[in-house]
């Protein structure tokens, strides 16, 4: 799966450090963590998705300085890159960073130092969006919404919201992303992942968001499904998370091609790598072996996906032709 060139939007950082490299950061840290993170065979331990959300919340602790960050972020992009990715958006959470005591700036000083070097180690181009979190409330998404604005830099592309989406409404975050959207960030959120079609509908009503994460859920109304098309909201899909979490018991249930044969623009994610033991490459092979795309479909995905990046237009253009050479 290495020749076609790969687009990842979906990765949230504080996920894809795997155990190894958590422990690692612990250590250097001197914390310790709770055996409890862990499972046997070196995994992170969790049963189901409220039990996911817990384990990452407590592993991402381990990653407490700016030089973490970096090394989080760099590890991430290199896997990548020799994966066959061109361009990468990852997701940070200022909430994990500031819970481990880590100020805004210096998370976001070891990210940036994190794409630089990987960018010129391996040629893949890293962004971020920052993140707030549904299930930390409103008022910390605030919060981040005020760091996003006040401290602006040009590899913060966006602003998204992950989290638990079984408490809050949108309505209840709309003041956090009306206000990064008015400084002129596009943002996205999570929805249609563990609430139904009409979280998608909701979403799109109340967010100034132009894409979704997961939306997968989309499928059981098709209304929702034409309105994402309609509005050329991109879906950000992430096949193995979701199966993996049990939303869908296999790759032949996962609903990715009826989103696409729905018209809607759709790109293959990889959400928490070693919680879900898949990768960006992993996530383009099943793709090919399961979900039965063609080389030519996955090279489609990868140019819907740049299209929904939220890069600048002068590296989407060089990104486009990366992927047109290959
Ligand atoms: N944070 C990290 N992974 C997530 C997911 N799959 N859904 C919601 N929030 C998350
Ligand atoms: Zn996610």
């Amino acid at each position: 799966m290495m020749a076609v060139p790969k687009v990842e939007l979906h990765c949230h950082l504080e996920g894809a450090a795997g155990p190894a490299l958590i422990r690692q950061l612990a250590e250097r840290n001197n914390i310790t963590l709770p055996e409890t993170l862990f499972t046997a065979d070196d995994r992170f331990a969790w049963a189901d998705f409220p039990g996911f959300l817990s384990t990452y919340d407590d592993a991402s602790q381990a990653i407490r300085t700016a030089q973490d960050y970096r090394d989080v972020t760099y590890a991430y992009l290199a896997d990548c890159a020799i994966e066959g990715a061109v361009y990468v958006e990852v997701m940070s959470s200022p909430d994990h960073a500031a819970a481990a005591g880590l100020s805004y700036e210096a998370h976001l000083e070891g990210i940036v130092q994190g794409i630089d070097d990987a960018e010129r180690d391996h040629g893949v181009v890293g962004r971020l969006i920052v993140t707030c979190v549904r299930h930390f409330g409103p008022t910390q998404a605030m919060q981040v919404a005020d760091q996003v604005c006040g401290s602006p830099h040009p590899y913060v592309v966006g602003f998204g919201m992950g989290g638990n989406e079984l408490v809050h409404t949108f309505k209840d975050f709309q003041p956090a992303f009306d206000r990064v959207h008015t400084a002129g960030l596009p943002c996205t959120v999570h929805a249609g992942e563990w609430a139904g079609a009409a979280s998608v509908n909701e979403a799109l009503d109340t967010l100034p968001v132009q894409r979704i994460g997961h939306g997968v859920r989309a499928v059981e109304d098709k209304h929702v499904l034409e309105r994402l098309a309609r509005e050329s909201v991109h879906l950000e899909v992430c096949p193995t998370s979701n199966v993996m979490t049990g939303i869908y018991p296999d790759y032949d249930a996962h609903p990715f091609n009826v989103l696409r044969d729905a018209g809607i623009s759709v790109s293959l994610n990889s959400d928490d790598p070693p919680y879900f033991a898949t990768t960006i490459g992993k996530e383009y092979e099943i793709a090919g072996s399961r979900l039965g795309l063609e080389d030519l479909d996955l090279v489609q995905i990868s140019e819907d996906a740049l299209a929904a990046a939220f890069v600048d237009e002068q590296n989407r253009s060089i990104l486009l032709e990366r992927i047109r050479r290959n």
